[in-house]
C-alpha cells in the first residue's frame, strides 16, 4: 500500500501527540498522602533517585476521601498514605482502591498487617504505649490496658479523644479482645480513671503527666522521640517512664501507617514500583532511622530510641479485624460519655 506524503505525515504527527504526553506521565506517580511531608519525602526522594520515577505529593490533613470520590475516574491519584487503619479501611469502603498481589509483599509486610482482598498495606507500625510519672508512678505498678481501667488509677489517667483514630483503634482491639460487653466496662472504667475532659495530642498527654495533671497517659510511641527533639518538650519525655502494655499475654496494641493503590491510579506500575520500595530493605531502613516507627519487615535495623527500648511482643490481632470494630468503638465511646 502507498502512502501520500501528507498521509504519512500526520501519521508521523499524530503518533508524536499521542507519544509525548506518555514519556511524560510514565515517569510520575501522583501521592495523595495524610503523612506529614517531612516523614515521607525522604524515601520518595531516594525513590527517585533509584528509579528516575518523580513522586508528586499532595498533603492534606483532611477531607482525602471527598476529594477521591469528587474527582471519580478522573483523579490523578495513583496512591493514598495515611496514618492509621481508620482512614484505609474508609477509602477501601468507598471502594475508591483496587487490590495489588499481596505475593509480592511476601517476607517483606506480615500479613496481619494487609489487607486480606490486598486493598491496604502497612508500611510501619506503631505501639500505643502506656508512659507514667517517674515521680509517682513505680515501675511495674501498671502492666497492661486493662488496668487503665482498674479504680486505682481514679483521676490520675490523660488520653486524648475518645473519637480520635488512635483510641478508636485500641478499643476496636478492646473489641476484639473481650467482646463488645467486656470491652465496654473497660471503656467506662477508664473514662472514670480520667483526670480531666480528653483533650489535645498524644504529647499534651505527656505535658499534663510532667505538670501533675495526672500520672498516667496513653500515647504512640514515636512521640517520645519527637519530644526529645523539641527543647520545650524535652522535660515532658523526661518526665515518664515508658511501659509496653500486655506483655505477659497478648502483646501490645499495634496500628499502621499504610498505603493503598487508588481505584483508578494513571500510573499504576509505577506506584506499585514505589509500594515495592517502601515495602522494601532501603524503605523500612529509612523510616525507622528517621521516623522512629516501627518497620514491618523483620531484620531491619532501628533507630538508638527504639534499641534502648528493646524488643517486645507485639499483639498479632490482624489490622482487618480493628478495622471491623471501629464503628462499634465510635459508638461506645459515646455511649460511655468518654469525652464528656
Ligand atoms: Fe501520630
Amino acid at each position: 500500500m502507498k502512502y501520500s506524503y501528507s498521509i504519512l505525515r500526520s501519521l508521523i504527527i499524530s503518533s508524536l501527540l499521542v507519544a509525548t504526553p506518555l514519556l511524560v506521565s510514565a515517569a510520575e506517580v501522583n501521592v495523595y498522602s495524610y503523612r506529614k511531608p517531612q516523614l515521607i519525602d525522604p524515601m520518595f526522594a531516594a525513590f527517585t533517585e533509584q528509579t528516575g520515577i518523580k513522586v508528586n505529593s499532595v498533603f492534606a490533613k483532611k477531607g482525602m476521601l471527598e476529594r477521591l470520590q469528587s474527582e471519580g475516574a478522573n483523579s490523578p491519584a495513583d496512591l493514598v498514605f495515611t496514618v492509621d487503619i481508620g482512614r484505609l479501611s474508609d477509602i477501601k469502603n468507598a471502594g475508591l482502591t483496587q487490590s495489588v498481589d499481596s505475593a509480592r509483599f511476601a517476607g517483606h509486610i506480615p500479613k496481619n498487617y494487609q489487607d486480606p482482598q490486598g486493598h491496604w498495606f502497612g508500611l510501619t507500625t506503631r505501639a500505643r504505649i502506656i508512659v507514667a510519672s517517674k515521680e509517682r508512678v513505680k515501675i511495674g505498678e501498671i502492666l497492661s490496658y486493662e488496668d487503665l481501667a482498674d479504680p486505682k488509677w481514679k483521676d490520675r489517667i490523660c488520653t486524648r479523644s475518645g473519637k480520635h483514630p488512635y483510641m478508636v483503634a485500641l478499643t476496636a482491639s478492646m473489641i476484639a479482645h473481650h467482646g463488645a460487653a467486656g470491652a465496654k466496662v473497660w471503656l467506662a472504667g477508664l473514662k472514670s480513671n480520667l483526670a480531666r475532659k480528653p483533650k489535645g495530642n498524644d504529647r499534651a498527654q505527656v505535658k499534663a503527666v510532667k505538670e501533675g495533671e495526672c500520672d498516667v497517659a496513653v500515647i504512640n510511641h514515636y512521640y517520645m522521640a519527637n519530644m526529645l527533639k523539641d527543647p520545650e518538650q524535652v522535660p515532658w519525655a523526661e518526665s515518664v517512664n515508658v511501659l509496653f502494655p500486655n506483655q505477659s499475654d497478648r502483646g501490645t496494641h499495634m496500628n499502621v501507617s499504610g498505603v493503598a493503590l487508588t481505584k483508578h491510579a494513571p500510573n499504576r506500575a509505577d506506584a506499585i514500583k514505589l509500594m515495592d520500595f517502601l515495602a522494601g530493605s532501603q524503605g523500612q531502613q529509612m523510616y525507622a532511622q528517621k521516623n522512629g516507627e516501627y518497620p514491618v519487615k523483620s531484620g531491619v535495623a532501628w533507630n538508638e530510641l527504639q534499641k534502648s527500648w528493646g524488643k517486645f511482643k507485639e499483639d498479632s490481632l490482624s489490622l482487618a479485624a480493628i478495622a471491623d470494630n471501629r464503628a462499634a468503638a465510635i459508638r461506645m465511646a459515646d455511649e460511655v460519655g468518654y469525652n464528656n
